[in-house]
This record gives C-alpha cells, sequence and structure tokens, in this order.
C-alpha cells in the first residue's frame, strides 16, 4: 500500500537499553535513503509534549552503532499519562507535519503509544528496545542480550571471590516483572539457583538445594536473584537463608545499572540494524500501531496490545535444567 508520508519522527522511551543508538542509526539511514525527512525527538514523549524535535541527517548517525545509552536521550514521562499530555503531544506532532512516528522503548513506551493510536490519527510503529525482553512479537528485545553478556561478566569476577572465599553469594540482577535476564544470567554462569518473578519459589526449597550442594561438599555457590523475586530481592533472600542455613558465610552483590550501559553485542547490533529498518519499511507498506520484531530469524509485526498483554514467560523447564547442570 502506497502512502503519503513525507516526515517522519523517531524518539527513545523509558529505560535505556545498548543497541538503541543502532536502531537510530538504522532508522536514519533508511529514511534517508528513501526520501524521507526524519526528525529525532528529545527524551521521548516529554519531549513531543515540549516540541523538542531536531532534523536528523544521515551524518548526525555517524559513530554511534557501537556506542550504549541513546543520542535522542529518554525519559518515562508523567505528563503523558494524561489525556491532556497526549493531546499536546499529538498539536506539538502536526504543528511540524510528522506523519508517522517510530517509537523505541519497552512495555510503557508501547502501552502509552497504544492510547495514543487509540486517540489520534497518526502511525505509530514500535521498535522493542529494553534489557528485559518482556515483549512478546520478537524472540529478542533491543539490549537484553548485552545486558546478559554484563551480568554474566560480573558473575563470572564474583564466582572468583566467591570460590577463593567458599562464599555463598547472592547476586541481583535487573527484571522488575520479568525472569529473562535472571534466568539467562544463571544458565550462562553456571549459577546453582535462579530465583525469578514468573515463578514462587520459597526459601525453604533453595536452601533444601544449597544442602544438597553442601552435601556433596561444594565449597562455594551462586544464587541469581531477579529484583522482581516474589520473596523479596538478593538482600532479603540472603538474610533469611543466613538464619536458617549457616554453612557459608554469605554475600550479596547487586549488579544493576551496569547492566544498562556499556557497547551493545555484535547480536545486539545486528537485531538493533533489522529493526530500525524494518520500522521504515512497514510505516511505507501502510502498516500502522505495530511493533517490529525478529521471530525465528524473520521480521514480523504484532499489534501493541498483543506485544505488551501476551505473557512472555521463560521457559520454565530451563529452570530445572539450570539446576540439574549445576549440581
Ligand atoms: O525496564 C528496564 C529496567 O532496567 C528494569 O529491569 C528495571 O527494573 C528498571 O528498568 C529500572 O528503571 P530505572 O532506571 O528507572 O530505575
Amino acid at each position: 500500500m502506497a502512502t503519503d508520508i513525507k516526515r517522519i519522527a523517531v524518539f527513545t522511551s523509558g529505560g535505556d537499553a545498548p543497541g538503541m543508538n543502532a536502531a537510530i542509526r538504522a532508522v536514519v539511514r533508511n529514511a534517508t535513503f528513501r526520501d524521507l525527512h526524519i526528525y529525532g525527538i528529545m527524551r521521548g514523549y516529554d519531549g513531543m509534549i515540549k516540541g523538542d524535535l531536531t532534523r536528523l541527517e544521515s551524518k548526525d548517525v555517524g559513530n554511534i552503532i557501537h556506542r550504549g545509552g541513546t543520542i535522542l536521550k529518554t525519559a518515562r514521562s508523567k505528563e503523558f499519562m494524561t489525556i491532556e499530555g497526549r493531546k499536546k503531544a499529538f498539536d506539538s506532532l502536526r504543528a511540524h507535519d510528522i506523519d508517522a512516528c517510530i517509537a523505541i522503548g519497552g512495555n510503557g513506551t508501547f502501552t502509552g503509544a497504544d492510547i495514543f493510536s487509540k486517540e489520534h490519527d497518526i502511525p505509530f510503529i514500535g521498535i522493542p528496545g529494553t534489557i528485559d525482553n518482556d515483549l512478546a512479537g520478537t524472540d529478542n528485545t533491543i539490549g537484553f542480550d548485552t545486558a546478559i553478556n554484563t551480568a554474566i561478566e560480573a558473575v563470572d569476577k564474583i564466582r572468583d571471590t566467591a570460590d577463593s572465599h567458599n562464599r555463598l553469594f547472592f547476586v541481583e540482577v535487573m527484571g522488575r516483572n520479568s525472569g529473562f535476564i535472571a534466568l539467562n544470567t544463571g544458565i550462562g554462569s553456571g549459577a546453582g539457583s535462579i530465583l525469578i518473578p514468573e515463578r514462587q519459589g520459597n526459601v525453604e526449597e533453595l536452601i533444601n538445594h544449597l544442602k544438597k550442594g553442601a552435601a556433596r561438599k561444594k565449597l562455594f555457590s551462586l544464587v541469581i536473584v531477579a529484583e522482581g523475586n516474589p520473596g523479596g530481592g538478593a538482600m532479603k533472600i540472603a538474610e533469611e537463608v543466613q538464619e536458617k542455613f549457616d554453612h557459608y558465610d554469605t554475600k550479596v552483590a547487586i549488579i544493576g545499572h551496569l547492566q544498562r550501559g556499556g557497547s551493545p553485542t555484535a547480536a545486539d547490533r545486528v537485531l538493533s540494524s533489522r529493526l530500525g529498518f524494518g520500522a521504515v519499511d512497514a510505516l511505507l507498506e501502510g502498516k500502522k500501531n505495530v511493533m517490529v520484531g525478529v521471530v525465528n530469524n524473520q521480521v514480523s509485526f504484532t499489534p501493541f496490545e498483543e506485544a505488551i498483554k501476551t505473557p512472555k514467560d521463560p521457559e520454565k523447564e530451563l529452570l530445572r535444567m539450570a539446576e540439574i547442570l549445576a549440581l
């Protein structure tokens, strides 16, 4: 389907994720190739409301493919959550003659885009950019691969000191509602136990597992805890375990925002490039209000509502596998 789209805007919103810059680059370069005028909106929906837009040329996105963060900055906008805020945003897009938008972000970003698209007539395409990997309609989100590589590198270092001191380490990784980072970090770092938001584990179960390890003379142990674990974060779980099972000297490490920064991995750069490129193509094909993803190595499209609401749980069978492999 041919469209009248001539001017498009791109922005990043919510938590930043390594690879967002590579996606911006792909959007700008493909849009330029297609003779579109492309604008960058600064600081996500906040900048949209304030009309903070800058024209982007091909040269503006040179030398950013390898950089973490986002050159367009990002924010979590409270004002955009109000109907008045969204009206201001729409008026400001119209004032700049913007025909369509490309939103790079996660769950909150697409929830906003979904509501906006029902209130105002302007096509949106979403690019999944969040380290959490919690969106349906794509195998991986931008930044997830980099985040787990960063977390695994950190856990490898903790492993050295845990081993030297015969300690039990609780390592907290990000993931407020989602256990993908914890599960994959746990498997990749060979951790003994993994606690994720999607599974209601309990401390007794964990202690039994640790006891099994101790019985076979395991001298140290690593437990990966997702920040959104229902029983509490690493600090709380460590205290509870220490009270009931003091076989090991117990320590806690919270990796935190380290996971959000750094140069994107090769996988994230390639994914970001494919998604950015695909988003521009999609707009020109007349698609709207969908998220572009890569599923089974094929570019695919999912309506915002489905991408946000369809549960995307980590494979629980993998938790069992991780525990067996760690015994
Ligand atoms: O959504 C990405 C994420 O990194 C979550 O894993 C984490 O809970 C949250 O963002 C932290 O957000 P903020 O940087 O605003 O504290």
